[in-house]
């Protein structure tokens, strides 16, 4: 990051201003340092959610909204998604760098090793009812794994932050499984140590104990193609939550907890699930235009799930792939007509020619065709932003490990503008 020039600030009727240095970084805007802003002129910067405002210095995932580029580490995600797996992304997004045959072979088995959680973990899916939300279940026994590693809670040892990261990316799928198994009613499947991460995710929610359970290739390609192109994603809300949690210092597997609560909301992670609701409500292509004036009517407070992005003003290139992706595992997997996969088409090509969408740039976004794949998966709606946390936690993870061994960090602690009552005196309740 280099300071290349810097932006004048004057207050109108005062004599005061104040210089702010101008930072470059490799790619993307240029941003305006305010961090002496209050102290040179008494003013804060005023930007609810954030949406023009750098949080920090990253060098993990750019995204570029406008053109409809991803890149992790410098490299474009639909070179990733063909040519990588999702081991080789961890790595990627951890460490800065594609690994050689070692290092990768290394990795590959240090995670495969962390796949087993302590026994006792167990226990606590007692307490749940089983047809609690799997979110819910990942938000408790992901956020209890800190109970179960205190040995591992010095944050500033990088040993021991990366035994902590590698937990956290071998363990949340052994969890996930084990929320979708326990809705089922079918015992736990342990991991495997011989299967590939996507593969052995697979087993662990469809095996049972009564029979062989082979994961298909397809299945398994697939599964890796989600979790790479749900892996990152630079500062979104979920990821956001994983930092200012870390930034107090918490253990990491708190502030993981923190970033699947946020993953949750429908308007982030949510939203695959969100989009299976809405075309199933829709139910025939016939009744998409009247949908469409529903969400155009502002009164309605309904919104076009999937569609949309705080960043992107183009396709998200992940939805592209994915809706790439869909066609091949519903064509491997025989299935020649799915209905959703038609509304949704139907869906996207009507909301493109439509004013409203094109005026305010909404294309679909990631969540837009991830459910179908993941439907024709067999797998429930449900689990559908269990799966993107399961992604998502090596995102998570990386930057809260960027963000602790910044040394400019500092704990997150935004301010406000305050438009609420001024200072008065207490009034007893006898004389109100
Ligand atoms: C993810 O941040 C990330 O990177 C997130 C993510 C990641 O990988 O971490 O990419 C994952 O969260 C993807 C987004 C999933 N969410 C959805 O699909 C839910 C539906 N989308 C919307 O809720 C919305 O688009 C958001 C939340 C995604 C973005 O919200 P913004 O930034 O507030 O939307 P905007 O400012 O771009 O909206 C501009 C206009 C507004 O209308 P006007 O006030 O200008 O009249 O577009 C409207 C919005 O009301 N609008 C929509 C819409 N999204 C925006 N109208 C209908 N349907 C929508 N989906």
């Amino acid at each position: 990051m280099s300071q290349s020039a810097s932006i004048t600030i004057s207050l109108d009727g005062s004599n005061k201003t104040a210089a702010m240095p101008l930072l470059t970084g490799t790619l993307g805007p240029q941003v305006a340092d305010i961090r002496k802003l209050y102290g040179q002129l008494g003013i804060f910067t005023y930007d609810p959610g954030y949406g023009e405002t750098a949080s920090c210095e990253s060098k993990i995932t750019y995204i570029d909204g406008d053109e409809g580029v991803l890149l992790y580490r410098g490299y474009p995600i639909d070179q990733l998604a063909e040519s990588s797996d999702f081991i080789e992304v961890c790595y990627l997004l951890m460490y800065g760098e594609l690994p050689d045959a070692a290092q990768l072979a290394k990795f590959r088995a240090g995670v495969t090793r962390h796949t087993m959680v302590h026994e006792q973990i167990r226990n606590f899916f007692n307490g749940f009812r089983r047809d609690a939300h799997p979110m819910a279940i990942m938000c408790g026994v992901v956020g209890a794994l800190a109970a179960f590693y205190h040995d591992n809670l010095d944050i500033n040892d990088a040993h021991q932050r990366e035994i902590a990261a590698y937990r956290l990316i071998a363990k949340v799928p052994t969890i996930a499984a084990m929320a979708y198994k326990y809705a089922l009613g079918q015992p736990f499947v342990y991991p495997r140590n011989d299967l590939s991460y996507a593969a052995n995710f697979l087993h662990m929610l469809n095996a049972v104990p009564a029979e062989d359970y082979k994961v298909s290739p397809v299945l398994e390609r697939a599964m890796d193609r989600i979790l790479v192109l749900h892996a990152d994603h630079e500062q979104n809300a979920s990821t956001s939550t994983v930092r200012l949690a870390g930034s107090t210092g918490a253990n990491p597997f708190a502030c993981i907890a923190a970033g699947i609560a946020a993953l949750w909301g429908p308007a982030h992670g949510g939203a695959n699930e969100a989009v299976l609701k809405m075309l199933g409500e829709i139910g025939t292509p016939d009744k998409i235009p009247a949908f469409i004036e529903q969400v155009k009517d502002k009164n309605s407070n309904v919104k076009l799930m999937g569609f949309g992005h705080r960043v992107y003003k183009n396709f998200d290139p992940r939805a592209k792939i994915m809706k790439e992706t869909c066609h091949e595992v519903l064509g491997e997997l025989g299935i020649k007509d799915e209905p959703l996969l038609d509304m949704a088409m139907e869906m996207e090509r009507i909301a493109l020619t439509d004013e409203y969408f094109v005026s305010r740039k909404l294309y679909p976004n990631v969540d837009f065709y991830s459910g179908i794949i993941l439907k024709a998966m067999g797998i429930p709606t449900s689990m559908f932003t269990v799966i993107f946390a399961v992604a998502r936690t090596v995102g998570w993870v990386s930057q809260w490990k960027e963000m602790i061994e910044d040394p400019s960090q500092r704990i997150g602690r935004p301010r406000q503008i305050y438009t609420g009552a001024p200072s008065r005196d207490y009034v007893d309740v006898a004389k109100r």
